[in-house]
C-alpha cells in the first residue's frame, strides 16, 4: 500500500506537468472587423450589451478573456474546445457576415437557449458568477431577440 502511494505521488505529478506540454490548445482572439461586431448591425441596447457582456461574450466573440486556469492543462483543452464550438456556432464579432435569415434563426436560438436554461453553460456559471441571469435580464434578452428575430423574418419573406 505505502508503495502504491509513493508511486501515485511520483506519477500523478509527472503526469500534469506533462500534461502541460502536450496539444497546448491556441488562446487567440483574432482581431474584430468593426463593420461586422453585433452592434454595428442590430440595435443592441445598453442593458442588452451588458447582459451578453458578461454572459456570452467568452465563448461567443473574439473577446474571450482567458483567466489563468484556462491555460492549464487539462481545463485548457475543456475551455478552448467551449471556446471554438462556441464561435461556431454563434459570433458576436462576425456577426455582420451571417445573411439576414441565419440572423433571424440565431437570435430565434438565443431566446430559446436562455429561456430553457442551457446558456449560458452551467459549469461556466459555476466559475463566474457574474453571469448568472435573473429573470428580467432573460426577459429583456429574449425579447430583443425575438423581436429582432420577427423583424428580420417580415423583411426578408
Ligand atoms: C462557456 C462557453 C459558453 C458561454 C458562456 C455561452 N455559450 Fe452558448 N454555446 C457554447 C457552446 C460550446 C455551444 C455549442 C454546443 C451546444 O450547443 O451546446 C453553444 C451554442 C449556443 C447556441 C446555438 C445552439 C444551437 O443548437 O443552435 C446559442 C444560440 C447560444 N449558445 C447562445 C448563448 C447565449 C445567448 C449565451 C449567453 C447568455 C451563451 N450562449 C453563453 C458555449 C457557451
Amino acid at each position: 500500500m505505502k508503495t502504491a502511494l509513493k508511486v501515485t505521488a511520483v506519477v500523478v505529478p509527472v503526469v500534469l506537468v506533462a500534461m502541460q506540454f502536450i496539444g497546448r490548445p491556441e488562446h487567440a482572439n483574432p482581431p474584430e472587423d468593426p463593420s461586422h461586431v453585433v452592434s454595428a448591425t442590430l440595435k443592441v441596447p445598453a442593458r442588452v450589451q451588458d447582459i451578453l457582456d458578461r454572459s456570452c461574450m467568452d465563448c461567443h466573440s473574439y473577446r474571450t478573456r482567458w483567466p489563468w486556469y484556462s491555460h492549464v492543462a487539462p481545463v485548457s483543452w475543456l475551455v478552448a474546445q467551449d471556446v471554438e464550438e462556441g464561435r461556431e456556432e454563434l459570433n458576436f464579432s462576425e456577426w455582420g457576415t451571417y445573411s439576414r435569415k441565419r440572423q433571424a434563426a440565431r437570435l430565434e436560438m438565443i431566446s430559446v437557449m436562455v429561456e430553457k436554461g442551457e446558456m449560458p453553460m452551467k459549469n461556466y456559471v459555476l466559475l463566474h458568477g457574474e453571469a448568472t441571469l435573473s429573470e428580467t435580464d432573460k426577459d429583456l434578452l429574449c425579447t430583443w431577440a425575438e423581436e429582432l428575430s420577427d423583424s428580420l423574418t417580415a423583411v426578408a419573406d
